[in-house]
C-alpha cells in the first residue's frame, strides 16, 4: 500500500490586526485577562466583504499547489475542513472547485471543528493509500469574525477566536514503510458526544430543543421555519458558539497527549522521537500543559496563538507552514500533529517529513 505525504503547503491570514486593546472597545474584558487566561495578544480577522471561508481557504491552497509543482487541473479530489462556512449548504470544498477552475473532481466538507483538518488529513490519506487518488487538496479555514458575539455576553469565545486559512496537498510516495520512511505513517480519530453540547452553536438547526428535552410541538406549518431560526432565538443568542471553556480545558488536556502515545506507540516510537509537535492552538495553556506531560524541549513544539488566536479547522495547517517555513521542520523529522475541540472530537497525525 502507498503512503501518502505532504508534497506542498501553504498558508494565508487576512492582513487586518486585531489586538485585545481593540476588543476592549466593544466588551468587558483586558489584555492583562487574554493573555494570561490564553496566550493570545492578537488575531486577524478578514476583510468584512472581500474575503469568505472560501476565499482565504483557495490563497492558501494556490500556494501548496504551486509548491507541490503542480496546477489546479491536477488536482483530482478536495478535502475542505471548516465550521464557518460561506453558507450553510453547499459546502465550501465546491466552491474551491469553481475558483480555481479545476476539473469535475469531487469535493467532501469536513465538519470536526478544531479537530477537523487533522480529520480531513486522515480521509484523505486514505484515499491516496488505497490508490483512488493522486493529488488530494486538503484545506482547513475558517472566517470566525462573522459569527461572534462582539459584547460581553459572549468575551468568553470572542477573544479566542481567529481568522485565517492553511492548505496541502498529498500524494503518494514511494519510500519505504515503517516509521524511517517518508509521509504520513498513521493518523489517528476519535470522539465522545456526551458533551456535545458544551461546545456548540445551536441554531440554526434541526433538533427543535430534542437534545434539551423540551416538549416537541406537533406539527405546525407556521411554526417550522421558526424552529430553524427565530427572532427569539437571535435574542437569546443561539446564533453565536456556546462554550463551557474550563469542561473543555480539562477534557484537552488529557485526551491530547493520549493521542499523541498513541500514534507514537503504534508505530514503535517514543517522545524522545518527536522533533516538532504542532499542536491545535486553542489556548497556549493548554499547549504548555500538553508539552510539560510529554517532557518535550521548548524547540520541539511549534505555538503562534499568540499572532492568529484560535483559527479552529485552519490552526494546524498555518503552525505547520510557519513552522516548516522558519525550517523549524527538515527532511526526515518527525513531526506530530494533534489536536482537540468540539464535539468532543479530537485527532493525530504522525508524519515522516
Ligand atoms: N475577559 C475578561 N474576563 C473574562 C473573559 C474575558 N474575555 N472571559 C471570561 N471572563 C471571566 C468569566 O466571566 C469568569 O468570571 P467570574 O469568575 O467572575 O465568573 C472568569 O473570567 C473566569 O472564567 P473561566 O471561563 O473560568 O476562565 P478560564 O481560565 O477557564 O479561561 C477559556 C477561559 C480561555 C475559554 C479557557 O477555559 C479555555 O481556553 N478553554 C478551552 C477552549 C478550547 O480548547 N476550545 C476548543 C477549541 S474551540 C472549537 O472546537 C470550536
Amino acid at each position: 500500500m502507498q503512503r501518502s505525504k505532504i508534497a506542498g503547503i501553504g498558508y494565508y491570514v487576512p492582513k487586518n490586526i486585531f489586538t485585545n486593546e481593540d476588543l476592549k472597545k466593544y466588551m468587558d474584558t483586558s489584555d492583562e485577562w487574554i493573555q494570561e487566561r490564553t496566550g493570545i495578544k492578537e488575531r486577524r480577522y478578514a476583510d468584512r466583504l472581500g474575503e469568505t471561508t472560501t476565499t482565504m481557504g483557495v490563497e492558501a491552497a494556490k500556494i501548496a499547489i504551486e509548491r507541490a509543482g503542480i496546477t489546479p487541473q491536477d488536482i483530482d479530489f478536495i478535502v475542505f475542513a471548516t465550521l464557518s462556512p460561506d453558507y450553510y449548504f453547499p459546502g465550501c470544498g465546491v466552491l474551491v472547485q469553481r475558483a480555481l477552475k479545476m476539473k469535475e473532481i469531487g469535493a467532501l466538507d469536513v465538519r470536526n471543528q478544531c479537530s477537523g483538518f487533522v480529520y480531513a488529513l486522515s480521509v484523505a490519506d486514505q484515499f491516496i493509500k488505497t490508490g483512488m487518488y493522486r493529488n488530494i487538496l486538503v484545506i482547513g479555514s475558517e472566517k470566525h469574525s462573522f459569527g461572534l458575539d462582539f459584547t460581553t455576553r459572549g468575551r468568553n469565545i470572542s477573544v479566542i477566536f481567529g481568522d485565517g486559512a492553511g492548505a496541502v496537498v498529498l500524494q503518494p510516495t514511494q519510500t519505504s514503510t515503517g516509521p524511517g520512511g517518508q509521509g504520513i505513517l498513521s493518523t489517528h480519530l476519535h470522539s465522545d458526544g456526551e458533551s456535545a453540547e458544551i461546545l456548540a452553536m445551536y441554531n440554526p438547526g434541526t433538533h427543535a430543543n430534542h437534545w434539551t428535552a423540551q416538549p416537541v410541538a406537533k406539527f405546525d406549518a407556521a411554526e417550522m421555519g421558526q424552529m430553524f431560526m427565530s427572532h427569539a432565538m437571535i435574542d437569546e443568542a443561539q446564533n453565536f458558539p456556546n462554550m463551557d471553556g474550563p469542561a473543555v480545558f480539562k477534557k484537552a488536556v488529557i485526551k491530547l497527549p493520549e493521542v499523541v502515545m498513541e500514534s507514537l506507540t503504534q508505530n514503535g516510537l517514543t517522545t524522545a522521537d518527536i522533533d516538532m509537535l504542532i499542536p491545535h492552538q486553542a489556548n497556549l495553556r493548554i499547549a504548555q500543559f500538553v508539552q510539560q506531560k510529554l517532557h518535550l524541549s521548548d524547540d520541539k513544539v511549534y505555538n503562534n496563538i499568540q499572532k492568529y488566536g484560535n483559527t479552529t479547522a485552519a490552526s494546524v495547517p498555518i503552525a505547520l507552514c510557519e513552522a516548516w517555513e522558519q525550517g523549524k521542520i527538515k527532511e526526515g523529522d518527525l513531526v506530530c500533529l494533534a489536536a482537540f475541540g468540539s464535539g468532543f472530537t479530537w485527532a493525530s497525525a504522525l508524519i515522516r517529513w
